[in-house]
């Protein structure tokens, strides 16, 4: 049977690489795209599609009841990414994570529950909070201690999906995942800032000694890890995702320097983030044992692929970095 799906979020980072992977694998599938198109968002990252017949945008906020009811009545499955994803903005203001993060989870879920649709949740391990060093690894059963305005949001998220769950017995599934790398990463985030700096000729801001820990995965062993959920998952249940490669993120600088030809004086040492995570890391053996999925992109691997995507696709991350992009969609979306 072909599904009808509404991804929300994608335009950005994860959602696109899902719709991308989606119309691969399920070409008979139709998916709906809700994008508010915040300075995260980027029709771009879906150019090769927008003729696809079997795929539709719309421009519109998860926070709007309406529109939201209208697009879930037509679909039979909702994978939910839309959301505020960057810490350091959430420590400059909060307002809009607490929005769309908690308030447009509800609206979806609400609709969800109206029209009975199956909901999987797209949310981090950032709520776990920090590891010490000898800790366990992160695990489903974890208890929560989100430390910074962006993971408390994503908890708060988290814990209404499974309320919805338990009260109203809507059939949902959350993903619990680890740091993300690959092609159409927005330029802020560690690896595509500093990739792209570097081929600027800029130095590259590492953030206190270096040596907060952070556990990495290809973005496509991501979208693959949903997909076994959403066909495969157990009801109700979380799963935690992960890449299995700790990495400190000076040894994640000098695997980006090394990759580019550049050498260690390009790293400034800056102030810290405030309330910094030292370590996350996840045991995925839930997901292993029950889906059969591991990761398949070897760190190293996908590193060279994504300083590779970035260098070939020049253009895309240069009009974010010079603000060209927000002009080009005040012009062109209504
Ligand atoms: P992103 O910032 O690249 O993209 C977020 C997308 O959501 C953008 O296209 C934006 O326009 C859209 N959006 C934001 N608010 C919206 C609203 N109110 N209505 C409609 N659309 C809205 O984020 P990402 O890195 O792709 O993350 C996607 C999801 O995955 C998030 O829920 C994030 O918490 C989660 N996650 C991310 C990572 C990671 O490493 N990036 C890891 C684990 C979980
Ligand atoms: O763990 C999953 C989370 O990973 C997701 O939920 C978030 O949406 C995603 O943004 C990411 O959060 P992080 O804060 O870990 O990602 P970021 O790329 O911002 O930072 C990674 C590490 O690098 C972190 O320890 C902070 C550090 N850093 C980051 C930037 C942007 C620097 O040292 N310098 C920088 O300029």
């Amino acid at each position: 049977m072909s599904n009808t799906i509404l991804v929300t979020g994608g335009a950005g980072f994860i959602g696109s690489n899902f719709i991308h992977y989606w119309l691969r694998r399920y070409p008979e599938d139709k998916v709906i795209n809700l994008d508010l198109l915040t300075y995260a968002g980027n029709l771009d990252n879906l150019k090769d599609i927008e003729n696809n017949s079997n795929y539709k945008f719309v421009h519109g906020d998860i926070c709007d009841t309406n529109l939201v009811d209208d697009i879930v009545k037509e679909v039979n499955l909702i994978v939910h990414f839309a959301a505020e994803s960057h810490v350091d903005r959430s420590i400059m203001n909060s307002a809009d994570f607490i929005r769309s993060n908690v308030e447009g989870t509800r609206v979806l879920l609400d609709a969800a529950r109206r029209h009975n649709i199956r909901f999987h949740h797209i949310s981090t391990d950032e709520v776990f909070g920090d590891l010490g060093p000898n800790d366990p690894l992160f695990n489903e059963s974890t208890p929560y201690n989100p430390r910074s305005p962006y993971s408390a949001s994503k908890a708060a998220s988290d814990y209404l999906v499974r309320a919805y769950f338990h009260t109203h017995k809507l059939p949902i599934t959350i993903s619990n995942c680890s740091n993300n790398y690959g092609p159409y990463q927005f330029p802020e985030k560690l690896i595509p800032l500093f990739v792209t700096n570097l081929i600027e000729g800029k130095k590259v801001p590492l953030y206190g000694d270096g040596q907060n820990i952070r556990d990495w995965l290809y973005v496509e062993d991501h979208c693959r890890a949903i997909d076994l959920i959403v066909h495969k998952g157990r009801i109700g249940e979380t799963y935690c995702v992960g890449g299995g490669t700790e990495k400190t993120n000076l040894e994640i600088t000098k695997a980006i320097l090394k990759l580019m030809g550049a050498s260690e004086d390009m790293i400034e040492y800056v102030k810290d983030r405030p309330g910094h995570d030292r370590r996350y890391a996840i045991d995925f053996s839930k997901i292993k044992n029950e889906l059969d999925w591991e990761p398949q992109v070897k760190f190293e691997e996908g590193l060279a692929k994504t300083v590779n995507w970035y260098k070939e696709n020049k253009k895309w991350w240069r009009r974010i970095k010079s603000g060209e992009y927000q002009k080009y969609y005040d012009k062109n979306m209504d």
